[in-house]
């Protein structure tokens, strides 16, 4: 056994980490989908392989390229999918970090060929996807879970009402109204909330180190 491994604090410890948008078919050729990158669910995983822990890592359809034998990367492309596999490793990891921009709604019906140009509009009906994280929250016994919020509004009080709703340990709510913040960049402006409501909010920093600042809450949370 490696003894300098051993000495890190997240060693012995199994990390799930779900990132990037998630892609909903249309017809062979189309998709809904956002500009979710998946850096930020990508440093995740980086930061908790550095602090010892072996990752599992279910991103949807990202340029991110990550290297490091203890992350192993499980790609998906839908919704659905990023549900079975998150499902899958859910019982046996000690944290679960729910990163991805999961798409909230999906044609409810796939079209089997191409779409042809006819009329001047096109609807295509939606219907929900299932909500990944409020489903893990709902069978978790004692994994620390993790969410994230983006809001524009009212965004502590809808932080809290998700960390709630969906059973987490941690939310950390993502604010889009600093420049420099969110989807494509590569610094995130964050508050942290923990299920005891206590609020911490971090200058805007890069994704790495927001990364760092998320696993010393929870490294504290575990430890407490
Ligand atoms: N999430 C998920 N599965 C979904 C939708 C969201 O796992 N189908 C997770 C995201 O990964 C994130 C958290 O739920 O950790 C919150 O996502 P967000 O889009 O902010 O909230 P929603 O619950 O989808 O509500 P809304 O978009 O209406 O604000
Ligand atoms: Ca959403």
């Amino acid at each position: 056994e490696n003894h300098i491994l051993g000495n890190l604090p997240l060693y012995g410890k199994k990390v799930m980490i779900t990132a990037g948008p998630t892609y909903e078919a249309i017809d062979p050729v189309r998709f809904i989908g956002n500009h979710s990158s998946g850096k930020m669910g990508f440093e995740l995983a980086k930061t908790a392989a550095n602090l010892g822990a072996e990752v599992i890592l279910i991103s949807g359809p990202t340029n991110q390229l990550l290297q490091h034998s203890a992350v192993n990367i499980n790609h998906v492309i839908s919704a659905q999918d990023m549900y079975e596999q998150a499902h899958t490793h859910f019982k046996d990891v000690n944290i679960a970090i729910c990163a991805a921009a999961v798409a909230d709604y999906r044609p409810k019906e796939v079209a089997l060929q191409k779409i042809k140009k006819d009329d001047n509009t096109l609807n295509i009906e939606l219907e929900k996807t299932k909500d990944i994280l409020a489903s893990l929250g709902a069978i978790k016994t004692d994994q620390f879970l993790v969410g994230f919020a983006l809001e524009t509004n009212n965004e502590l009080e809808h932080a809290k009402g998700k960390l709630k709703r969906k059973n987490l340990n941690l939310i950390v709510l993502n604010s889009l109204n600093d420049k420099g913040a969110g989807f494509k960049s590569d610094t995130n402006k964050v508050t942290l909330i923990n299920a005891d409501e206590n609020i911490t909010e971090f200058v805007l920093k890069s994704k790495a180190d927001v990364a760092q600042d998320i696993f010393n809450e929870i490294l504290n949370r575990l430890h407490a």
